[in-house]
């Protein structure tokens, strides 16, 4: 989504903001613009499309030694130039770029063209810089404060003022922002890759933070007026590494990772002696494991499918009523939250807007919430307070491979140790903690000799009309998956279905053009799965299975088949989501889409 990048030094402003800008890319937008201080104004220039079609509009000798910089991703108001942000007050005077929502933006408007104020663009964002010139009087920081009492909705901003070179002006609530130290320079971002080539040291804002940026540093007050400091935080080494290496694509070497990311993500948490497991950031002891009375898991998108694995793992081997949700439908459906239940909150970015919103709801109505987080120092990590890091390292490419295995992995760590505590005794504890250490050699072996079926998949796929994807159990987590996959990267229309719910309509959809992907390990529910292949190809679909190695029948039922190396139902997903993964990218690539920048999609969703 929308990205903010800022710098005050002695260096030429727009090189560094370009940089910082084409590293929030991944993020997803649709236009680009970056302002400048030019002596008594701002000077802005902005492009729709690219971070690419922007630098080349922006002029050699652009002047300004403090900057701002953004990439929007439409909300308010069309894909324009106009609406594209840094966004001027009428003087020129005072840029200002936002990200986040203005929930009543159309009040203040109306208030400001009263005043006389003719606006330029169709943004919610526009009313806050006129705010802000309306407010001001000499005095930065004041005139922002002001503006934002004003203001309900969720916002990070960067403003820069003619009158004040050498100043950024930042504020937070809502949407994330860090500020990093270099020497004689400061930077500003939504997102700490932008700034990590630059400065390891950093800090990120809270909620309702006003920070007063120079080269020097930066000292922070609240929106209330009261001054307050911030634990200077250091970036981790990984953050600095977002290029694609020899890959083609950030997806492909994300794919390629999962054997690292996963031993990463179990590293020091399978406790093979005692058969149960370590999770240091969840902090509970035994006693208060035993009276979790419900698991509640929840997510969006990709992070919400890993969520209903984790769901099926603290049912099956902790024993402990569980079940995954959707953030924004849990959110406000005013659930019941008992005093011994126990939520986790999973997401990549650690930012989704709706995800954060349901870690808010449980923690209002008194309820315990756990992070189970990518970014460290994310905002829904910083909210639960507790949790677990997957350690994935940067997911760049929009589409999620790598966290959704760590994210599994995680949760099955996490169901580990409380089924030793409350089901398992210390054999059958070891045995599930050694098949999942075994887990991410598995994975690097089938990456390293990927089947030659899955081009022949892709083949299907895409002349299909339309692709079915069906599992059963945590197999149809992995059909949710497999199909998100498909149709965010490849764009191909495709519906995933717990396998046994296709006689009760879809299979009415299923003719010769229809192709059917099935997650079929070799589980208690494989001869029912095996039941739905012979129906659907009953009806003339051809069909590709995704089965354990040396199940031989599966293979025999399948038009293409695609083995993995075989493995328990629950660690099943770790394997069977590889192939769907692959078929997702190759599919794309296939159909020449835009791989890492898949139409429409942005990596992190921080609006509702
Ligand atoms: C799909 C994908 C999205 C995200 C979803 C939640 O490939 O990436 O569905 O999983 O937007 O994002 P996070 O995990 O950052 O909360």
């Amino acid at each position: 989504m929308c990205g903010i990048v800022g710098y005050v030094g002695e260096k030429r402003a727009t090189p560094l903001l370009l940089d910082g800008l084409r590293r929030l890319e991944y993020r997803g937008y649709d236009s680009a613009g970056v302002a400048t201080l030019d002596q008594d104004r701002v000077q802005v220039v902005r492009r729709v499309g690219f971070v690419q079609n922007l630098a080349a509009a922006i002029p050699a000798d652009m002047p300004g030694h403090t900057g701002i910089g953004h990439t929007r991703w439409a909300t308010h108001g069309g894909v324009t130039e106009q609406n594209a942000h840094p966004h001027a007050d009428s003087t020129n005077r005072i840029a200002l770029a936002h990200n986040g929502i203005i929930e009543n933006h159309a009040v203040l408007r109306a208030r400001l063209e009263d005043d006389g104020i003719v606006f330029r663009s169709e943004t919610d964002t526009e009313v806050l810089v006129h705010l802000v010139s309306k407010f001001y009087t000499g005095d930065p920081v004041d005139a922002v404060r002001k503006a934002l009492l004003l203001v309900q909705g969720t916002y990070g901003i960067a403003v820069i003022f003619a009158a004040h070179p050498g100043l950024i002006v930042a504020a937070r609530n809502g949407s994330p922002l860090v500020v990093g130290k270099g020497d004689g320079e400061s930077f500003l971002a939504s997102d700490p890759h932008a700034l990590a080539a630059y400065t390891r040291q950093v800090v990120y804002l809270e909620d309702r933070d006003i920070a007063r940026i120079d080269q020097e540093g930066w000292t922070l007050s609240r929106l209330d007026g009261s001054d307050v400091s911030r634990v200077v935080e250091v970036l981790g080494e990984e953050w600095a590494d977002d290029g694609r290496g020899d890959y083609s694509h950030h997806m492909l070497k994300e794919i390629r990772e999962q054997p690292e990311s996963l031993a990463r993500c179990l590293r020091g948490r399978v406790v093979p002696e005692s058969g149960g497991a370590r999770l240091g950031g969840l902090d509970m002891d035994p006693r208060e494991i035993a009276h979790i009375q419900r698991v509640g898991v929840l997510g969006c998108g990709t992070s919400f499918h890993a969520s209903l694995v984790g769901a099926a793992a603290m049912e099956s081997l902790a024993r402990i009523p569980a079940f995954a949700e959707i953030s924004s439908e849990f959110r406000y459906r005013n659930p019941v939250i008992g005093r011994d239940d126990m939520f986790f909150a999973v997401s990549q970015s650690g930012e989704t807007a709706d995800t954060l919103g349901a870690v808010r709801e449980v923690q209002v109505k008194g309820g315990r919430i756990f992070g189970v987080v990518n970014v460290v120092g994310s905002s829904i990590a910083r909210t639960c307070g507790k949790g677990v890091y997957v350690h994935s390292g940067p997911e760049i490419a929009v589409a999620s491979t790598k966290a959704f295995t760590s994210q599994v992995a995680a949760l099955l760590v996490a169901a580990l140790s409380f089924a030793r505590t409350r089901t398992l005794g210390p054999h059958e504890g070891k045995a599930f903690g050694d098949e999942l250490l075994a887990v991410p050699s598995a994975v690097g072996e089938w990456l390293e000799s990927e089947p030659p079926s899955v081009m022949d998949a892709v083949e299907l796929v895409t002349k299909g009309r339309f692709v079915f994807f069906l599992g059963r159990g945590v197999s149809h987590a992995v059909a949710l998956e497999g199909a998100l996959k498909l149709k965010e990267i490849a764009y191909v229309p495709c519906m995933a279905y717990p396998a046994a719910e296709m006689k009760h309509g879809p299979i009415a959809l299923i003719d010769h053009n229809t192709p059917v992907v099935v997650i079929v390990p070799d589980d208690v529910m494989r001869d029912k799965t095996l039941s739905t292949i012979a129906e659907v190809k009953a009806r003339g679909a051809r069909v590709v299975v995704v089965h354990s190695a040396g199940d031989m029948h599966a293979a025999r039922v399948a038009d293409i088949s695609i083995p993995v190396p075989r493995a328990s139902t629950l660690l099943s997903p770790l394997l069977t989501a590889l192939p769907l993964q692959l078929l997702a990218y190759r599919s794309g690539l296939a159909l020449g889409r835009d791989i890492d920048r898949p139409r429409n999609l942005a990596k992190s969703v921080t609006v509702e």
